[in-house]
């Protein structure tokens, strides 16, 4: 069966994952695209692996429902906490956000790295795991409590964000990292608050471009790639907060808000 024309499904906990969105957009333009904004259930970050996984079955259920072709979980937390289960329990292709890391590994010259994620991430095994294999490297863990649910408010910016910021990054600079590692998709959103705290020489790294480029990757294997290059649909579903998603789309696509 051609698959080519069916599109990729995406979900997040809500608006952040429009971070990668944005790159796999860029990157296959002229791929058909559904995504789904679970804000309802906001933020996942501080919810039980249970739980965690049943939102992601739900939403991977109603993308299989719509003909996705490949699923790109785009949350960290939900990666992190179910992208194991998700695998085995469908055929589709799923394409998975974790924290970079590797590049992080490879960049640092103090061998002292930052990783900014949800509470969900850093405490899931598959992260654990992922850590352990790099003990040459002092990785200075911190919870970003508050900024999902302020970006999901549409806050980008402001003196509450900043509060936060200054608080989470002060003992990583006290620490000397020379990379900070964005673990959680709704991040990339709070790179310019970030840079305005961070010495210049703190490289800020988030995994958008890597998981675009592994969506090509996967979908040239299973020969699912689409290769017409008419203009396909961008589909936005969002279960609430349809304002702070158009507005993180620059108010350039139709969202439809629907109950899921
Ligand atoms: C969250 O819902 O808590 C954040 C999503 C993520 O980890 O990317």
């Amino acid at each position: 069966m051609n698959t080519s024309m069916q599109p990729i499904g995406l979900f997040d906990s809500g608006v952040g994952g429009t971070s990668i969105w944005k790159e796999i957009h860029t990157l296959l333009p002229n791929e058909a695209t559904l995504y789904l904004a679970d804000s309802k259930n906001a933020p996942y970050g501080q919810k039980s692996k249970e739980e965690i996984l049943h939102l992601s079955i739900k939403n991977t259920e109603l993308l299989l429902n719509q003909n996705c072709k490949l699923i790109v979980v785009a949350c960290n937390t939900a990666t992190t906490n179910a992208i194991k289960e998700l695998r085995e329990k469908y055929d589709v292709p799923f394409i998975g956000i974790e924290p970079a890391i590797k590049p992080a590994a490879l960049q640092t010259k103090t061998h002292t790295i930052g990783i900014l994620a949800t509470k969900g991430t850093l405490n899931s095994v598959l992260f654990h795991k992922t850590v352990s294999s790099y003990t040459n490297l002092n990785i200075i863990e911190q919870v970003g409590h508050g900024l999902v649910q302020l970006i999901e408010e549409g806050k980008l910016g402001g003196s509450e964000i900043d509060k936060l910021l200054q608080t989470y990054l002060k003992p990583m600079m006290q620490a000397n990292i020379d990379c900070l590692v964005l673990g959680c998709s709704h991040y990339p959103y709070l790179i310019p608050q970030i840079q305005k705290i961070l010495p210049k020489e703190v490289k800020i790294i988030d995994s958008g471009l890597a998981v675009a480029k592994q969506t090509k990757t996967i979908l040239e294997k299973y020969g699912m790639l689409n290769k017409t290059i008419a203009k396909q649909k961008q589909l936005f579903y969002t279960n609430a907060k349809p304002n702070a998603l158009a507005t993180l789309l620059g108010n350039k696509y139709t969202i439809l808000e629907k109950d899921f």
